[in-house]
């Protein structure tokens, strides 16, 4: 089961995956950008105000194909659940954000697109809802989107993303304070797992391709 933490910079999504990460101590987790060295192309990217969007987009593709590769899909063939601190919906988010004003005639489709054929979808994501005024004042601008009116256009693409019916979104309000916030992650975490190990009560097959077929069914899995 892959779950992914999605937000504004300044959500509190990293505090409650440290949270989950000290609960949870059999599961694998991982964060995008990561720390390998595609991870630091990107990091190098972010620190950079001119940066192109665009060059940046395919840093933080690369980064997420070798993320894939390296470890979540052998985590998941494993039978392991993966949390990870944001991931494909942080670029359908922040790339399109940045290209709005680009060439691009439509940013948000074409990075849909560009992960379809290789990546991942998660089975549960957990959106932390902030509003960006908050985000911006607590995120405290250590890169260059965390501004509040970029997070605003941000903060759209999410909106947007969501409001599709995908089902696999759970969202949490972030503006609570930071405990409350953990347990209704660590709750909706449970409520997800005791689903599926229903499902693995010797009923079903428990290999690896089978595993991730049945998974698909459960949570309904709607394409990245
Ligand atoms: P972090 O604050 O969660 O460490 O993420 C670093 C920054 O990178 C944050 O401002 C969000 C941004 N980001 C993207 O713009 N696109 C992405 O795909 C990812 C994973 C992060």
């Amino acid at each position: 089961m892959l779950i992914t933490l999605e937000g504004l910079d300044g959500s509190g999504k990293t505090t409650a995956w440290e949270h989950l990460r000290d609960r949870y101590t059999e599961y694998c987790f991982t964060r995008e950008p990561t720390h390998s060295w595609y991870g630091d192309a990107v990091s190098r990217s972010l620190n950079n105000d001119n940066a192109d969007p665009l060059a940046e987009l395919f840093l933080f593709m690369a980064d997420h194909a070798d993320h894939l590769h390296r470890r979540i899909i052998p985590a998941l063939n494993q039978g392991k659940t993966v949390i990870s601190d944001r991931y494909s919906d942080s670029r359908i988010a922040y790339q399109s954000a940045a290209l709005a004003e680009s060439r691009l005639e439509n940013p948000f489709e074409y990075i849909r697109s560009l992960h379809r054929p290789f990546s991942y979808s998660p089975d549960l994501t957990i959106y932390f809802s902030i509003d960006p005024e908050t985000a911006a004042e607590r995120a405290g601008a250590t890169n260059k989107f965390e501004r509040t009116d970029y997070l605003r256009l941000v903060e759209a693409q999410y909106e947007r993303l969501f409001s599709a019916g995908t089902r696999r979104v759970t969202r949490i309000d972030a503006t609570q304070p930071k405990t409350a916030v953990a347990n209704q992650v660590s709750e909706r975490i449970d409520a997800a797992m005791s689903w599926t190990a229903w499902f693995d009560w010797g009923h079903w097959p428990s290999y690896a391709g089978l595993f991730r077929i049945r998974q698909r069914i459960l949570f309904r899995r709607w394409d990245i």
